[in-house]
């Protein structure tokens, strides 16, 4: 386990990794390269302890931290799983490090613990994801960082909202749930001209589809949970940095104690492996299934970027490289009786939390943390993450909760 972990978990050097496509990077990144017998994965250590031979071995893998050398020395750092899912998804997301966490949410508190301080000010996206904003309200608070919440359409006009202490501009693109696209150039030009650091949460997109450190972020938080793991059999949060930010997110991970399981990682990985051709199953599926919605009646809009009618189209198309596979309808007005018939009984859509997993899930949408500069004042909002089924049989599953919702209504006319 010890010697030098680069030449262990990366088969290929960084010019190599510089020349492949996003594909092969998905194939051949945070592979083992001189485990015995050589195995096409990393094997899985499950470890708290690693020995040294000497106490010099010590005192150099300890001097060696502090140069920040990738160096195992105790369950908590760098041992080979985590560095070997930290060191693909940097690549994959475009940064210069990443550290796991335990979930997505443990990851958004991460990154915003690592760059502020009591008496800060914190810019924080109205349609960021729910419990994230809770964290602001209530933890954050408790330590002295205020948040305020800003219109996520902001752009350029961030820099109003800036305050001499205001030192990080939360960012989510799209939105949860209301899924605005934000210009995050725009934004992170304003953001640094006052010094404040860019996070975004960068879900959605994933590295593949959005890369976010090229338009201007200085962290990244990738809620692996969803599109990289995929499979609704683990949590997993990562916080990816530039160079700028990786200091001090290094330091604060770690005076957290944060740090995913090795098994964690392991299955990480593996989704990771399919994520390509995953997320252009996705986007295929769910660009067919949002045209077809827009041809319901029931339905009043569809609320997904790659589509020409969305308003977020055209910031959509300049900054992104594709959609993924989550969307929102608003309904046209309807009760809780039909809205509960049209989703009770759907044979493949499953009703729970979460998305981006090989299987289709539906979820009404959850406003009652969110959205204090722009409340919602549309219809019944219900989110779909599309999954791997065939899209025949998803649209056939969405027409006959339809048909039971004008059931429900003919029924208590
Ligand atoms: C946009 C977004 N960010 C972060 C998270 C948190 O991820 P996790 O479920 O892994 O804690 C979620 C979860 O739904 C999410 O939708």
């Amino acid at each position: 386990m010890r010697g030098k972990i680069n030449d262990y978990i990366h088969i290929l050097s960084s010019i190599q990794q510089k020349n492949m496509k996003p594909d092969t990077q998905l194939s051949h990144l945070g592979r083992s390269a001189v485990s015995t017998p050589k195995t096409v994965n990393v094997p899985l250590h499950r470890a708290s302890t690693v020995l040294f031979d000497s106490l010099a071995e010590l005192h150099e893998t300890q001097r060696q931290w502090d140069l920040d050398e990738q160096i195992p020395t105790y369950g908590i750092f760098n041992m080979p799983q985590a560095l070997a899912l930290e060191n693909a998804v940097a690549d994959i997301e475009g940064g210069y490090r990443a550290v796991t966490y335990p979930s997505g949410l443990a990851a958004v508190a991460g990154a915003l613990l690592a760059v502020v301080k009591a008496g800060d000010h914190v810019l924080m996206t109205d349609s960021s994801y729910g419990p994230g904003r809770r964290f602001c309200e209530t933890f954050l608070k408790r330590m002295g960082v205020e948040t305020t919440f800003y219109d996520p359409l902001a752009g350029a006009g961030i820099a109003a909202l800036m305050r001499p202490n205001t030192t990080v501009v939360y960012t989510e693109s799209p939105g949860s749930h209301t899924f605005e696209v934000q210009d995050i150039p725009a934004i992170a030009k304003a953001a640094h001209a006052q010094g404040a650091v860019v996070i975004l949460d960068n879900a959605w997109a994933t590295g593949l589809f959005f890369n976010a450190f090229e338009h201007g972020v200085d962290l990244v938080v990738q809620p692996a949970t969803k599109y990289y793991a995929a499979h609704s059999d683990v949590l997993m949060g990562l916080v990816i940095a530039n160079a700028k930010t990786w200091p001090q997110l290094k330091q604060v991970t770690y005076q957290l104690g944060q740090r995913a399981s090795p098994d964690d990682c392991f299955l990480t990985l593996r989704g990771m492996r399919t994520m390509g051709v995953r997320l252009r199953q996705h986007q295929s599926s769910a660009l067919r299934i949002t045209k077809w919605l827009q041809t319901r009646p029931e339905v009043a809009r569809v609320l997904y970027p790659a589509l020409e009618s969305d308003p977020g189209y055209a910031l959509w198309k300049r900054d992104f490289t594709g959609a993924t596979g989550l969307f929102s309808i608003e309904l046209n007005p309807c009760n809780d009786a039909e809205l509960a018939a049209m989703i009770d009984d759907y044979a493949l859509f499953g009703l729970g939390y979460s998305w981006g997993g090989f299987e289709s899930l539906v979820m009404p949408a959850d406003l009652r943390y969110g959205r204090s500069t722009s409340p919602w004042r549309g219809g019944p909002l219900v989110r779909y993450s599309i999954g791997l089924e065939d899209a025949d049989d998803l649209i056939q599953d969405l027409e006959a909760g339809f048909s039971r919702l004008m059931q429900e209504r003919q029924r208590t006319k």
